[in-house]
């Protein structure tokens, strides 16, 4: 046995957020956004909307794409990097929403590659015998926690809120499924993209004085995270080629981490990748960390990329550092 994707949603917010719209309260320019980034616009969250209600959204549509009912769900597997609280984490608040009796929740913290390493918990759980229909979700709240003035504008034109879902089934080994994955991590580059603040590492007390050092918006390197992420990305998406035996030939269509559009430029480049089999929406959305692949999954199965038989690569990148590849014979 092997996990199946058995169905596929999405959810972005209604609030579109322009270049423009941005240009008003920082001092930053849609043209030094899009000609450094590639994103025009992203989404941000109502106030109170927050990661859960989102992905509850995003897993109805999976549900509803799956033709399957949340009391069909065993296990529900939650990637986020902004839930909505320290603790409890955002899959429980899931199970209450959708109200799927009291199966087990966990959630996943890799940022970035979130949704990757949910995918392959939820395939081993699956291959193990453990369940047999698992909820993968990513969805994240980004607007909330960043410096949306100049100061930090290097980070906050990045980034945007949204939630990606997929249901996966035990399925036959030699069917569609996930054939195998690879996955990775380097602490040692901890703090070149992180958030320091909340913390356990100084009493709660103290909190207040790091807040006011604004020690508690996410920090950014981009210049390391760029070098490591275009080397990271090809180096997983070889390893995990070499693994099922094939080659960049082979690829279908790559499902990239939605990071920033010259990062997923430079990484079709290298691996000899046309537009056509590369997916890109990171203009659209800006990147939605743990939401990005689910999402851009979402809109490539709708616009009909994905076909059966296909070789998928999903790959991933992030903060920690982290880094995956799984690939999905659709
Ligand atoms: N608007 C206008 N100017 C800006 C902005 C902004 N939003 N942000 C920074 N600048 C300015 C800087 O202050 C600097 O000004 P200075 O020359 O007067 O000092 C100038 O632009 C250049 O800044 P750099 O940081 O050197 O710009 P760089 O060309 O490196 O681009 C960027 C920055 C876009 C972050 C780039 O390093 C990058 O793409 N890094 C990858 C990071 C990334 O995509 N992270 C995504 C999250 S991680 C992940 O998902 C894998």
């Amino acid at each position: 046995m092997r996990a199946r994707f058995a169905g596929v949603g999405h959810y972005v917010p209604e609030r579109i957020v322009r270049n423009q719209d941005l240009e008003s309260i920082m001092d930053t320019t849609d043209e030094w956004i899009v000609e450094r980034t590639g994103i025009h616009e992203r989404r941000f969250v109502r106030e109170g909307e927050g990661t859960s209600e989102q992905g509850l959204h995003a897993a109805r549509a999976a549900l509803k794409a799956a033709g399957l009912t949340p009391q069909d769900i065993d296990f529900i597997i939650f990637a986020t990097l902004s839930p909505d609280y320290m603790f409890p984490g955002c899959g429980a608040l899931l199970q209450e929403k959708l109200g799927c009796g009291t199966i087990g929740a966990l959630d996943v913290r890799t940022q970035c590659t979130g949704f990757v390493y949910g995918l392959a918990v939820a395939d081993s759980m699956i291959r193990a015998g453990m369940y047999r229909r698992i909820l993968l979700v990513g969805a994240e709240t980004q607007s909330m926690g960043l410096n949306l003035s100049t100061e930090g504008r290097d980070m906050s034109v990045i980034f945007g809120d949204g939630a990606g879902a997929a249901v996966l089934v035990a399925g036959d080994d030699d069917g569609p499924g996930v054939l195998d994955t690879v996955l990775h991590s380097e602490g040692s580059h901890a703090k070149e993209l992180w958030m320091e603040v909340p913390t356990c590492l100084v009493p709660t007390t103290r909190t207040i004085e790091l807040v006011n050092e604004g020690r508690h918006f996410p920090q950014m390197n981009g210049r390391e995270v760029f070098k490591h992420a275009t080397r990271r990305f090809v180096e997983a998406v070889d390893e995990v080629l070499a693994r099922i035996g094939k080659t960049r030939d082979d690829i279908d269509l790559l499902v990239p981490h939605q990071a920033n559009k010259r990062i997923s430029d430079a990484v079709g480049e290298r691996l000899g990748l046309p537009p056509a089999r590369l997916v890109q929406n990171v203009q659209r959305y800006g990147n939605t960390t743990a939401a990005s692949i689910p999402i851009a999954l979402s809109e490539a199965i709708e616009q009909g990329r994905a076909k059966p038989g296909q070789l998928l690569i999903l790959v991933a990148f992030g903060s920690g550092f982290t880094w995956g590849a799984s690939a999905v014979r659709w």
